[in-house]
């Protein structure tokens, strides 16, 4: 039951307007970063369309967002999907008449060694956390070659950088997120479209992992968070995920208006420590 009561991202502002009159996409929108990341972003006057593959959390993030005051739609979709990632961009250009914001977020991992993955477990990994993106810039690049004029922000990791010890998908297909962006941002400038992404650390959230696909499957347990925050020794904590949404926001916002390409490393300096 949850206790309406409790914010359960205290960690947002009030909202500064940054992102009055546009139109986001968020995928992934349901729970975690994608989650704070909407309401933060109709806290700033975005209208979002939250997409997700699952929508039992209470309250769903479209009723959260416009419980505050907000607008949103909710939209089930599965983004290894082309057809879903296509609704994505038909939903945001009929219900809202544009779109100027893709942030592709929606993301997990199955942890174990290479070998004893099986191809159905690889190609989960692969199709959730790097085809689904290309599926969601293709569906969306031609309004914004159209509007010469567009944003796009892909959720990495820091394990896209570095790695970590039975992850093997996980870490590649982040450390492909990245350079995509990179490439993507090369490709697409000339044209008005901005494109980036964000390279959280160790985030309290309800991941969604593992194969087949179930949500809140992988709960870390206490000791394992324990783990993860000890092991960060400059802020001694894991990030909120409120605190990814504003790396995101940044991106997203004209405030970052010069900035394209980049792989926003948000994870209280535990990359940095050898
Ligand atoms: N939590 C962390 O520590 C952390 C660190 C670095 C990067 N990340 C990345 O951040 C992103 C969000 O992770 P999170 O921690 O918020 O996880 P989460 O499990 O809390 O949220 C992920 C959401 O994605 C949705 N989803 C999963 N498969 C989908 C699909 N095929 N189509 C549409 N939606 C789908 C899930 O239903 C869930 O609501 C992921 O890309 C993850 O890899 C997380």
């Amino acid at each position: 039951m949850v206790d309406a009561s409790v914010d359960e991202h205290p960690g947002l502002g009030k909202g500064l307007g940054r992102l009055q009159g546009k139109v986001a996409i968020i995928t992934g929108a349901n729970s975690g970063i994608g989650r704070a990341t909407s309401r933060l972003f109709a806290r700033e006057g975005a209208k979002v369309v939250c997409c997700d593959i699952q929508e039992a959390t209470t309250p769903r993030v479209d009723r959260l967002i416009e419980q505050g005051g907000g607008q949103a739609v909710f939209l089930k979709v599965d983004v290894t999907l082309q057809a879903d990632c296509d609704r994505m961009i038909s939903t945001a250009l009929e219900r809202y008449g544009d779109l100027d914001i893709l942030f592709n977020n929606a993301g997990g991992g199955v942890r174990k060694k290479i070998h004893e993955f099986t191809d159905e477990e690889w190609n989960f990994v692969m199709n959730l956390n790097l085809t689904a993106i290309f599926r969601g810039v293709r569906a969306a690049i031609p309004h914004f070659l159209k509007k010469g004029r567009g944003n796009i922000v892909n959720t990495a990791s820091t394990f896209g950088i570095l790695a970590t010890e039975q992850y093997p998908a996980y870490c590649a297909t982040k450390a492909a997120v990245v350079n995509l962006t990179r490439q993507m941002a090369l490709d697409y400038g000339p044209s008005g479209i901005r494109v980036n992404c964000v390279c959280p650390g160790a985030t309290e959230t309800p991941r969604f992992r593992g194969y087949p696909p179930q949500p809140s499957l992988d709960r870390a347990t206490d000791e394992q968070r324990a783990r993860m925050a000890s092991s960060n020794r400059a802020l001694l904590r894991m990030a909120r995920p409120e605190e990814i949404a504003y790396g995101a926001l940044f991106l997203v916002s004209d405030e970052s208006s010069f900035v394209t390409g980049h792989a926003l490393v948000i994870d209280g300096g535990q990359s940095i420590d050898a």
